[in-house]
């Protein structure tokens, strides 16, 4: 339904190649566009100890923890090396003209 879209941020607001920190109600969301253009959002707080991943790195498809470098696939929430081992979850993103809306389940 229309009203589980919640507006996180306009286009603008994200360059590629950039990952940015979204409220969704009481989530914390990295809202990220990979540099072919594509948007993505994941839960921004790590798996392994506590850190937001929106202060990490995104190259390609992959987001850096910036506490201890482990990684996720922005495309799944997949965990991709140590010393993280637990995915974090993937939200559905779309764009509405200037508008980005995440859906959280
Ligand atoms: S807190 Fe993210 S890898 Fe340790």
């Amino acid at each position: 339904m229309a009203e589980d879209w919640v507006r996180v941020a306009s286009a603008a607001d994200v360059a590629k190649g950039q990952v940015i920190g979204v409220r969704v109600g009481d989530r914390d969301v990295a809202l990220c566009r990979t540099r072919d253009g594509a948007l993505h959002a994941i839960d921004n707080i790590c798996t392994h100890e506590y850190a937001r991943l929106s202060d990490g790195w995104l190259e390609d498809d992959e987001l850096e923890c910036p506490l201890h470098a482990g990684k996720f696939d922005v495309r799944t929430g997949e965990a991709l090396c140590p010393p993280v081992e637990t995915n974090v979850d993937r939200f559905e993103v779309k764009t509405e003209g200037r508008d980005i809306f995440v859906r959280i389940p």
